[in-house]
């Protein structure tokens, strides 16, 4: 079985690709390489011994995608996570995200819709509930106004998907990923921000690694126990995991609905502080942190009711925090050495 990976050669597109492999499924890899490195094929071929097919095409070019399904007939599905994903680049340049992440989207659905069968996975976020009422967050949460434009073109590549699969043979699977951390535990492939990291674990393993002086801590005075923010912090192996019982699902067929929405999370909500004594305790340093004003757009809680995913799915996460925390600091030791 053939599987189109787009953004194959990202943080989770990596990872997903390794576990597809391990589950015996031929892969090819689309990355125009604008948020990564070539090195990561490397890296799946030391952890798998298979080195996946790969072809540098930007998406955004209608042709170029075209000319790929012209040559390439025989994939059974898509897993789509080549997209744009820094929240305040995004708040910058919205043209930049709208034309990246939805274009890149139509192009592929295009091609899709032309085949008698086709199977396709999107990359989503929780970011598309906004602040949601009620922790934790069920998959009927009511989507709120996106935070930014890059969470708007997940909340819009979502439509734009239930409205084709409505009138094609595509069926999809729309995976909304809460906190995606951690590496693969060989630290073969990992996260690779580039210049300042916009997320909290690689900013927290760069400082303890001595790459930064110290850890903004965005406000801590949100209404949580310890005052800092909440989030649902799931190990990236997990995550990548969840894609390949998703994809088999979807070639199953068994009497599923044309589109299915799955939160993919741990199910428990973690605070910022929380995450920096996980790294102190798995790295034995001290993180040096100062408390600042809150990040513009940010939301105070967000976890995952993981009951869909775990009865309907059949997948649960199964690393802890601090499993996922002790993953990271092993990449970043790694890739510092
Ligand atoms: C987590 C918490 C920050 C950095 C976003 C997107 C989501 C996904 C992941 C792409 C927050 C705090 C952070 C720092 C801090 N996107 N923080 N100091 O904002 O929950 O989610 O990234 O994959 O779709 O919305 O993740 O890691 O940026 O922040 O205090 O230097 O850590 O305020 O509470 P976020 P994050």
């Amino acid at each position: 079985m053939k599987v189109l990976v787009t953004g194959g050669l990202g943080f989770i597109g990596s990872h997903t690709v390794v576990e597809l492999q391990n589950e015996g499924f031929e892969v090819i890899i689309v990355d125009n390489l604008s948020n990564t490195s070539l090195s990561v094929l490397d890296g799946i071929k030391n952890i798998t011994g298979k080195t996946p097919a790969y072809e540098n095409i930007d998406l955004r070019e209608k042709d170029k995608v075209q000319d790929f399904f012209k040559r390439h007939t025989d994939i059974s599905g898509v897993i789509h996570f080549a997209a744009s994903k820094a929240v305040g680049e995004s708040v910058e340049d919205p043209l930049l995200y709208y034309e990246n992440n939805i274009s890149a989207l139509i192009y592929v659905l295009q091609q899709l819709q032309q085949k008698p069968d086709a199977n396709f996975i999107f990359s989503s976020s929780c970011t598309v509930y906004g602040q949601a009422e009620k922790m934790p967050i069920t998959e009927d949460a009511e989507l709120q106004q996106a935070m930014s434009p890059y969470g708007n073109t997940k909340a819009v590549g979502e439509e734009i998907i239930t409205d084709t699969a409505k009138v094609t043979n595509i069926n999809a699977i729309l995976l909304r990923y809460f906190n995606p951390i951690g590496s693969h535990p060989s630290a073969e492939i990992g996260e690779l921000p580039i210049g300042v990291p916009q997320n909290l674990v690689p900013f927290i393993t760069q400082t303890g690694f001595g790459l930064r002086k110290e850890l903004a801590v965005y406000g801590d005075d949100y209404p949580t126990p310890d005052g800092t923010a909440v989030r649902d912090y799931i190990h990236v192996v997990d995550l990548a995991k969840a894609h390949v019982i998703a994809l088999q699902r979807l070639l199953n067929k068994k009497n599923i609905a044309k589109v299915e929405t799955f939160n993919l999370g741990t199910g428990t909500g973690s605070s910022v502080l929380e995450v920096i004594n996980s790294f102190e305790k798995v790295s034995g340093k001290k993180l040096p942190y100062k408390i600042v004003g809150r990040r513009e757009g940010d939301i105070t809680s967000a976890y995952a009711n993981t009951d869909k995913a775990n009865n309907v799915l059949g997948w649960k996460a199964q690393s802890t925090l601090e499993e996922a925390m002790a993953s990271a600091w092993k990449w970043e030791q790694k890739i510092r050495s």
